[in-house]
């Protein structure tokens, strides 16, 4: 099966920066990808009120760190930074801070947030990963059995049942991704300086959900007496798959929702099946046809898989206390986009999927992310130089679960890089993203010469530039014309610096190269597209500034639009959710070596 990411739009005769004037050709048959009914009723589970609130609206990673001047400013770098650590979570796991004492509006809050775990007797054990008779298989969910459904609903109701105060209760489960992404823990990087535990927005990101998800497979398994057990993957990245998997949405024996042990009140009812997954999703319905999503959607990971060469651009960089983010393509891209389309708009903080505190409460959740796990084994795999991140910080990172067994663990990145020794594995499911790449709109388009007299250069720009509004600025590229040799050593990257945003708020922009239109129709079916920075908000009623760093490969779009001879290229940035406060502080074109 391939698919081509065909352009509904005219090729020729544009002006620089003019919005297009022709519309789309229209279709023979118009079918919305979306399926319009109410969302699913609020239950009446109460909010979890723990501590009297702070009246903070300040960034907390300033308190922390005493370092309240050097964020915002100019040249923060993601790249080749010299200042990563060890992540490591406490061994003593009652140091742990409820997040509801960081919250200032706990009116809107749904789920509970004092997410610190069940207290344990010892401390955390180093993990010694057991032997197995055979691998675990994940499935793709849209193709399990009945049996496997039964099964599955089974292990999760059985999770359900226990008291909530178990560690493998349902909810303590849930707790995790909030603790851990909630600032929960902290470490002392040295006497005066103590950072928060993050597992997101940097290469910490992968392994964390790994050794998550491979725990809670674990304990699902144990549940029903079942060692082989294995969790379905959501695969949203084939058109087979990229419907929210019926089970998830269907009627439990009585025919009625509720008692479907893996419903979840808090998603967003107008994208249960038929609806269409969005993986560039922005808080809004196009209403788009079917075969566009899918482009969009197909195209979108072949730019975040195949056009990112560099560990740092799938992985993200190695966490670094001066830099609050910086997060991998897929991170950054489809697996925000699919947290936020599950998320129930009407809930002021998009539950569950929709924001980070929640997100552990859905069974959606860890489908969705073993796809995310397998998108990290696939891309090891794709052609070229790849390698997985590989610094002494990041192998000995390390993080504390309770085991299958009830018994405090602590796990390492080191031990989770070849999933086969964990004792599961992926089966297999068609890739038809891999020969899916985007289209020029425009080649040889000449519209960074063109565009000289109304738009500035990156050096004569004020930064950071506000993105309110649309930015367009010119990049000077440090080559032109590169040889095929060079390409296979060093890859043209796009890198934006200082992106400083509002974590509480759903936050994307997209990344355009050479856009004609600037950025007003053009999508990710697009070479022009070079990718987007989107971010689950973290924690709801608690506005924190963070600042990131994103780069983009922009070696294949300038072949793709013929624009290798040219000595600048046109960067528009579109703002798409979130974006009023946001700046950014540094926009430049960099020649770095694939690793
Ligand atoms: Cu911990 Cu999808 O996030």
């Amino acid at each position: 099966m391939a698919f081509l990411c065909v352009s509904t739009f005219p090729t020729t005769s544009l002006s620089p920066l003019s919005p297009l004037s022709s519309k789309p050709p229209s279709h023979r048959f118009k079918v919305s990808c979306n399926a319009s009914s109410d969302d699913h009723p609020k239950t009446s589970e109460s909010p979890n009120l723990i501590l009297p609130m702070q009246n903070n609206n300040v960034d907390r990673r300033n308190l922390l760190l005493g370092l309240g001047g050097l964020y915002g400013t100019a040249n923060m770098t993601n790249i080749g930074s010299a200042l990563a650590y060890t992540v490591t979570a406490p061994d003593d796991i009652s140091d742990c801070v409820p997040a509801s004492s960081l919250i200032n509006n706990l009116d809107d809050v749904v789920r509970g947030v004092a997410c610190c775990p069940p207290p344990s007797p010892a401390f955390p054990k180093p993990y010694v990963l057991p032997s197995f008779r055979a691998l675990r298989v994940r499935r793709p969910a849209h193709k399990l059995t009945p049996e496997y459904i039964e099964k599955y609903k089974a292990a999760i109701a059985a999770m359900k049942a226990l008291h909530e105060d178990h560690p493998h209760s349902w909810k303590q489960q849930g707790k995790i991704h909030c603790a851990y992404c909630d600032g929960a823990y902290h470490q002392q990087l040295s006497e005066n300086q103590k950072v928060e535990v993050k597992v997101h927005f940097s290469s910490i990101f992968y392994p964390f959900h790994r050794w998550y998800l491979y725990f809670y497979e674990r304990i699902l398994g144990k549940l029903i007496n079942d060692p082989s057990f294995a969790l379905p993957y959501w695969n949203w990245d084939n058109p087979m798959g990229m419907m929210l998997p019926a089970m998830f949405e269907a009627p439990g024996p009585d025919n009625d929702l509720r008692t479907n042990p893996l419903f979840d009140p808090y998603r967003n009812v107008s994208h249960a099946p038929p609806a269409i997954v969005d993986l560039q999703f922005d808080d809004k319905e196009h209403g788009r046809l079917c075969v566009d999503q899918v482009s969009i959607n197909l195209c979108s990971l072949h730019t975040q898989m195949v056009r990112t060469r560099r560990t740092d651009d799938f992985f993200g960089c190695d966490p670094d206390p001066k830099v609050s983010t910086c997060g991998g393509s897929i991170e950054n891209g489809a697996h925000t986009a699919v947290h936020r389309w599950m998320g129930n708009p009407r809930m002021a903080n998009h539950e569950d999927l929709g924001n980070f505190y929640s997100a552990g409460y859905d069974p959606v959740f860890y489908v969705h992310h073993a796809n995310v796990d397998r998108m990290w084994h696939i891309w090891m795999g794709l052609k070229g130089k790849r390698k997985g991140p590989s610094s002494t910080d990041w192998m000995n990172s390390s993080y504390v679960f309770y085991d299958e067994n009830e018994e405090l663990v602590r796990v390492y990145n080191r031990d989770c890089v070849n999933m086969r020794r964990m004792g599961y594995m992926y089966e297999a499911s068609s890739i038809p993203w891999k020969e899916s790449p985007p289209i020029p709109r425009v080649k040889a388009s000449k519209v960074a010469l063109k565009s000289v007299r109304s738009v500035k250069k990156a050096e004569e720009t004020e930064f950071p530039v506000k993105l309110d509004k649309r930015v367009n600025v010119l990049v000077k590229r440090p080559a032109t014309t590169r040889s095929e040799d060079e390409k296979e050593n060093f890859t043209e990257m796009l890198v934006l610096n200082g992106i400083k945003f509002n974590s509480e708020k759903f936050f994307k922009f997209d990344v355009l190269v050479n856009d004609v239109d600037n950025g007003i129709q053009t999508t990710a079916t697009s070479s022009e597209f070079a990718g987007t920075f989107a971010q689950v908000p973290h924690m709801p009623g608690h506005k924190m500034f963070i600042t990131s760093g994103a780069s983009y490969g922009i070696t294949e779009v300038l072949e793709d639009l013929e624009a290798e001879e040219d000595g600048h290229v046109l960067v528009t940035l579109v703002p798409r959710a979130g974006t009023e406060e946001a700046t950014v502080s540094e926009i430049k074109i960099e020649l770095l070596p694939i690793d």
